[in-house]
């Protein structure tokens, strides 16, 4: 029997904590769809970069994004990321990307209109699959307060700063552990210290500590979670309602 995700599962903690990965596995196993929230800031911190604006120029970047056609399919399967048209998966992931994403993130208008997108996306797949996991920082918070599963993930700087190193080398970015800690670690300070929606547990969040979890555990866990909320109860994908 094949058991089908109902409702939101919102996904939110800093990088390097299997998040992104135990979230497409419980989605393709539950037919659920997925939606990476990281991967709509990467595309428009990439349209501003292209755009050759400064990404510390808050005016300039509203008027980047807003010109930008952002796209990020929800099959986790093949969660690809386009902007203009163009294939961007890979050039999301890149250190550029990665040192100007905070800014981009932390400015007030880009939250909202990426929210509202998010929120857009998130009613569509409801509709059409009855199941979504929303993967992000501010899922629990402010896209879907009403989720009725919220978990926060956690692992120390360490392990998190090996996952991201082992991620990058298998595919194909040169980088070393230092350089990678420094930059997560600098990511998480300005992510959780923003004025406008910063990185931080929903109060009715299950907090998850990943740091000895292997990504099989964290996603049995997860389904876990999502069971004892009554959440996979259809037999079947679209028997939700
Ligand atoms: O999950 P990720 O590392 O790909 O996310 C990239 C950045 O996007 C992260 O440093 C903070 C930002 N982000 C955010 O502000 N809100 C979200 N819901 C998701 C990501």
């Amino acid at each position: 029997m094949v058991r089908a995700l109902c409702g939101v599962v919102a996904l939110d903690g800093p990088s390097g904590t299997g998040k992104t990965t135990a979230a497409r596995r419980l989605a393709t196993e539950s037919n659920a769809g997925y939606l990476d929230t990281g991967a709509m800031y990467r595309v428009a911190t990439l349209a501003v970069l292209r755009a050759g604006v400064d990404p510390t120029d808050a005016d300039a970047v509203v008027e980047a994004v807003r010109r930008a056609r952002m796209e990020v399919a929800t099959d986790p399967a093949a969660p690809t990321a386009r902007l203009d048209g163009e294939d961007v998966s890979a050039a999301i992931r890149t250190e550029e990307v990665n040192r100007a994403v905070s800014p981009v993130s932390a400015v007030a208008e880009v939250r909202e209109l990426l929210v509202a997108e998010q929120r857009r996306v998130i009613r569509e797949v409801l509709d059409s699959r009855g199941g979504i996991v929303v993967d992000g920082r501010d899922i629990g918070t402010v896209v879907t307060p009403d989720a009725p599963l919220k978990v926060f993930l956690t692992a120390s700087a360490d392990v998190r700063a090996r996952r991201r190193t082992a991620q990058d080398a298998a595919e194909g970015r040169e980088v070393s552990f230092e350089d990678v800690k420094a930059s997560v670690e600098r990511r998480d300070r300005l992510d959780s210290t923003r004025a406008t929606s910063p990185l931080r547990a929903a109060d009715d969040a299950v907090l998850l500590d990943t740091s000895e979890l292997t990504v099989d555990e964290v996603t049995a866990k997860l389904s876990e979670l999502a069971d004892g909320r009554g959440l996979l109860g259809g037999e079947v994908a679209g028997m939700c309602r």
